[in-house]
């Protein structure tokens, strides 16, 4: 069994779930981090009962103040020592910029952008850290196109984007693996599913299960990759993004935006 231990964010559902369970079936002890009432408990209950491995929760509010010290102080107190940070919580919409409140947008920068970043630092920082430490950084491939109705969450992806290559750059040889998972769209839970089954061709094709995007992005990162993209359709998006002219694209996303404005105003 694997004696290494790792800390997911965000695992009470969706991706992070994904990645608690890829995660213990690979032997790893686990730390799973969530919003109080999720389910947490049960969670640790069911893993450790069908994977054999030691699980510790945290149900806190990430976005909280202190919350990712309190983690990390609490975790020496307990002498675990995470390998493996997956920063994967998150908080996406797909809404124009007008109809979030000011509330939803600190919300959604103070924990896709501070509470990544927090994390990262406590991380590297711990004092008795294994001698191999991999961090995965969850963006989107949202962080990297402009994308009609994701503003906001997009722009944090893209923080995310530049954060992680710039670690990756500080950190070469340092024994830190630094990844980059940049997925397109995800089957996590209902409003997506409704959303995603509204999409056509291309659009509709590249949508994966959570299961196969945690599969390939812990694959990815033990085999030292810098940048995660799942799933084939995926990565000919990207190709097709370097390939493109500016003006191309831009043509592209005011076509679609043409599309999102007519269906809202029928
Ligand atoms: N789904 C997609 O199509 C897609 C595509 C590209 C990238 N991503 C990225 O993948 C990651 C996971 O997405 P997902 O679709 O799996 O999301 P999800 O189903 O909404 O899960 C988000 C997780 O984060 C937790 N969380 C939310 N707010 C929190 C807070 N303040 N403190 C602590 N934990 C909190 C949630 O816990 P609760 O259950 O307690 O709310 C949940 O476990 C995100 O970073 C997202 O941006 C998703």
């Amino acid at each position: 069994m694997n004696t290494q231990t790792a800390l997911v964010t965000g695992a009470s559902e969706g991706l992070g779930k994904s990645f608690a369970f890829e995660l213990a079936g690979r032997g790893f002890h686990l730390v799973l981090v969530a919003l109080p009432k999720t389910g947490l408990p049960e969670l640790a209950r069911y893993i450790r009962i069908n994977f054999n491995v030691k699980v510790d929760i945290f149900e806190t509010d990430l976005t909280a103040s202190n919350s990712c010290t309190s983690i990390f102080k609490e975790l020496a107190n307990r002498s675990i020592y995470p390998g493996i940070l997956i920063n994967n919580a998150g908080l996406g919409n797909w809404s124009w910029f007008a109809d979030k409140s000011i509330s939803f947008y600190k919300t959604q920068i103070d924990l896709n952008i501070t509470s990544t970043v927090l994390l990262s630092r406590l991380f590297l920082e711990q004092p008795c850290r294994p001698e191999k430490l991999y961090l995965l950084n969850v963006g989107s491939l949202g962080g990297q196109f402009i994308v009609p109705k994701k503003q906001v969450y997009g722009a944090t992806k893209s923080f995310i984007s530049y954060f992680t290559r710039s670690l990756q750059l500080e950190l070469a040889g340092s024994g830190v693996q630094v990844s980059l998972l940049s997925p397109g769209g995800i089957h996590t839970k209902p409003e997506l599913l409704v959303m995603n089954h509204s999409l056509k061709g291309i659009s509709a094709a590249s949508i994966l299960e959570p299961d196969q995007v945690a599969r390939e992005a812990i694959d990815g990162l033990f085999k030292g990759k810098r940048e995660i993209v799942p799933g084939v359709l995926n990565r000919l998006m990207v190709f097709l993004d370097h390939i493109l002219p500016a003006m191309v694209k831009t043509l592209i996303i005011r076509k679609k935006l043409r599309v999102i404005l007519k269906q809202s105003n029928p």
